[in-house]
């Protein structure tokens, strides 16, 4: 692996599967919405690279969109709020919308942003997630494309941060556990 880096334990979805994930994925989406103008909503920062890669692979006019939602706060703890940090909401409008994010983990994120997508006028919502959890899910949330199943355990890398670091690695992985620091004596 060219890109591994110290930190990491291990890779837990390569560069060559995600792309093929992808590819299969593009094709849904295609498929579902043959003709209707799209607006993708790209929820910022971790669903940036999945965004770019399966974007591309989508043959269909589209718009793009970001939106800043802070739920994790650079930890690996979910805090249970979600906060809408950009000053202007995307016209979404009698629009259908694309909603993109990287993992979804208790589900609170998409819910709520997709809520209000909903409230801003929008005619149907779907959301695409890179990677799910195996876990339940603290608020009830549809999702009509995910990437890959995974176990419940922190990731980086591919858009997913750990205190905003790794989210260049073109791979999903695990990281290490931190060094333990055993005290030093007194003396
Ligand atoms: P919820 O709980 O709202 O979580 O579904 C979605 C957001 O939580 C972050 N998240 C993670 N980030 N590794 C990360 O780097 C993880 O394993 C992880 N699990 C959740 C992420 O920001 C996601 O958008």
């Amino acid at each position: 692996m060219s890109h591994m880096i110290d930190e990491i334990e291990r890779v837990l979805i390569d560069e060559a599967v995600i792309g093929k994930r992808l590819d299969a994925m593009a094709r849904d989406i295609e498929r579902d919405f043959p003709h209707d103008p799209l607006v993708v909503v790209i929820l910022l920062k971790g669903a940036l690279v999945f965004a770019a890669d399966l974007l591309r692979r989508v043959r269909r006019v589209l718009e793009m969109e970001c939106l800043n939602v802070a739920s994790y706060h650079g930890g690996t703890e979910s805090s249970g709020q979600v906060a809408f940090l950009d000053r202007h909401f995307p016209e979404v409008r009698g629009r259908h919308v694309l909603l993109l994010d990287d993992i979804l983990d208790t589900g609170r994120t998409l819910h709520a942003v997709s809520r209000r997508l909903s409230e801003e006028g929008a005619l149907a919502v779907h959301s695409a997630v890179l990677l799910a959890k195996d876990k339940p899910r603290a608020v009830d949330v549809a999702v009509q494309y995910v990437g890959f199943e995974i176990g419940d355990e922190f990731v980086v890398g591919y858009g997913l941060d750990y205190q905003g670091k790794y989210r260049n690695l073109p791979y999903v992985g695990v990281l290490k556990p931190p060094p333990v620091r055993t005290p030093l004596p007194n003396h």
